[in-house]
């Protein structure tokens, strides 16, 4: 049976985690397999509104096994936080599995990522600082130290000697900072380890059980296409694959397994960071889409920057994922606007060009085409079923179906799970998995 794979199609923040908490229901294994707490997926279900960093977002359902995959990496105080946090709003988590092959992020490594981004000055790349983009540095490098680490202390000790030694030297004598006690490290992981051993396994197996079993899994796809390092705006992007490709590895399961790439796209572009970003509105209009859509980054607060959907982007993101269904998120955000606008093609120094360019000074350079469409000004928020949509939302998401080149399965119009239209269930109700009702919406 299948595992479906819920990918992040533009720069972040399409709101994946809405879309894996509405899905979760139905399977019985949700993975998170790339990024670490980098991401913030927001969750607005009738348990309340949570906002999670790394534990998948299919935690709230009582019958749906969590997996932090192996392709995370997991800073332990902010799991442990996230667990804690979670269970005192009355969240079971013992349903939660760590991948013992995932990789920590150390003290050194959010330290220098503020570091590395404070010596980039203006060039900074607006990382989250979250140790990130150092962590899988280190994963690459052979320097990396992994959950299953922690549970040989004394292997975890020398490792960490050993690593720590390099890193304090870069730390001392590249950035004049101060070096980092081993023991301190030491002491504070392995208090860490005692408490994430219940959760500490190997994935793999439990995974491939449950397939053969039939049962169907959901890969929860952390950040977006566009901050892909092969594919996306390259610095300015992530250190992690979010593709579909990344979903295999990242979660431990054969790609045969994937029977589905469900894309998540915002109707229209936002992004948090550095980079540039073709269609980005600097005037009035770009101000109501933030301000309507609340667009503050879910993880730094940050302000994000907001534009109109970029057909270019989305094409680029539809071929290197295999997208095979769709949802569009936020279409209510779009509500007030008297006209709305989706980017076709760029032009390039005075030439149209219809792909998404490699370099960025080229795409820096490059001006949206856009076609036009009236607003509906219409409330958008308790629709849910796509004819009660009026007919210029419509108008406007058939020609972002056409531009995207694959079907709309779902179109959210709010921030709650009933919020939804589903076109076409993207996954049936297995027998195996209990179907629990929605107190917001009975029906749904
Ligand atoms: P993620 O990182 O992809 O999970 O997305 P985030 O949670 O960072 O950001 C998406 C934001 O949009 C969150 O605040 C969601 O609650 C919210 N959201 C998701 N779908 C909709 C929608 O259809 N309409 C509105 N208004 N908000 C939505
Ligand atoms: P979710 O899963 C939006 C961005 C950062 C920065 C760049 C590199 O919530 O969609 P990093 O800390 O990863 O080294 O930062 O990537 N970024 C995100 N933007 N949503 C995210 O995650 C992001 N995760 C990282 O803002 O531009
Ligand atoms: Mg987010």
């Amino acid at each position: 049976m299948p595992a479906i794979a819920v990918i992040g199609a533009q720069w972040g923040d399409e709101g994946k985690g809405k879309i894996v908490d509405l899905l979760a229901e139905r399977v019985s294994i949700v993975v998170r397999f790339s990024g670490g707490d980098n991401a913030g997926h927001t969750v607005v279900n009738p348990q309340g509104e949570f906002k999670l960093h790394i534990i998948p977002s299919g935690i709230f359902y009582p019958h749906t096994t969590c997996i932090i995959g192996n392709g995370t990496v997991v800073n332990p105080a902010i799991l442990l936080d996230e667990i804690e946090q979670l269970s005192g709003r009355g969240v079971d988590t013992s349903r939660l599995i760590i991948s013992d092959r995932a990789h920590l992020i150390m003290p050194y490594h959010t330290l220098l990522d503020g570091l590395e981004e404070d010596k980039r000055g203006s060039g900074a790349l607006g990382t989250t600082r979250r140790g990130i983009g150092p962590a899988f540095t280190d994963k690459a490098a052979r320097l990396g130290i992994r959950t299953g680490d922690l549970l040989d202390k004394k292997t975890f000790r020398e490792r960490l000697r050993t690593v720590l030694e390099y890193k304090n030297a870069i730390l001392t004598k590249v950035y004049d900072s101060q070096p980092l006690s081993p023991d301190e490290i030491y002491q504070q992981y392995c208090r860490y380890g005692e408490q994430l051993a219940p959760y500490v396994r190997e994935t793999t197996t439990i995974l491939d059980e449950a397939l053969r079993r039939g049962e169907q899994v959901l890969l929860e796809g952390a950040q977006g296409a566009m901050l892909d390092p092969d594919f996306g705006t390259y610095p300015y992007i992530t250190s992690s694959s979010p593709l579909a490709g990344g979903a295999s590895v990242g979660a431990g399961l054969g790609p045969t397994h994937i029977t589905h790439v469900l894309a998540v796209f915002k109707a229209y572009c936002s992004r948090v960071g550095g980079g540039p970003m073709p269609t980005e509105l600097k005037d009035d209009t770009g101000e109501s889409i933030r301000q309507k859509g609340h667009e503050y980054g879910t993880t730094t607060g940050r302000a994000r920057r907001c534009g109109w959907f970029d057909g270019v982007a989305a094409r680029l993101a539809t071929r290197i994922n295999g997208f095979t269904k769709a949802a569009i998120t936020r279409l209510d955000v779009l509500d007030h606007l008297p006209k709305v606008k989706l980017c076709v093609a760029y032009s390039l120094d005075g030439k149209e060009i219809d792909y998404f360019p490699s370099s960025i000074s080229d795409l820096a350079r490059c001006q949206p085409l856009y076609e036009e469409f009236p607003g509906w000004q219409t409330c958008t928020n308790d629709i849910r079923k796509i004819e009660q949509l009026p007919a210029e939302a419509r108008q406007y998401l058939k020609r972002l179906e056409e531009l995207i080149n694959c079907p709309i399965s779902i179109v959210s119009v709010g921030q709650k799970r009933g919020q939804t239209i589903e076109v076409k269930p993207v996954i049936k109700r297995s027998s195996g998995t209990a179907n629990l009702p929605d107190p917001e919406h009975p029906s749904h």
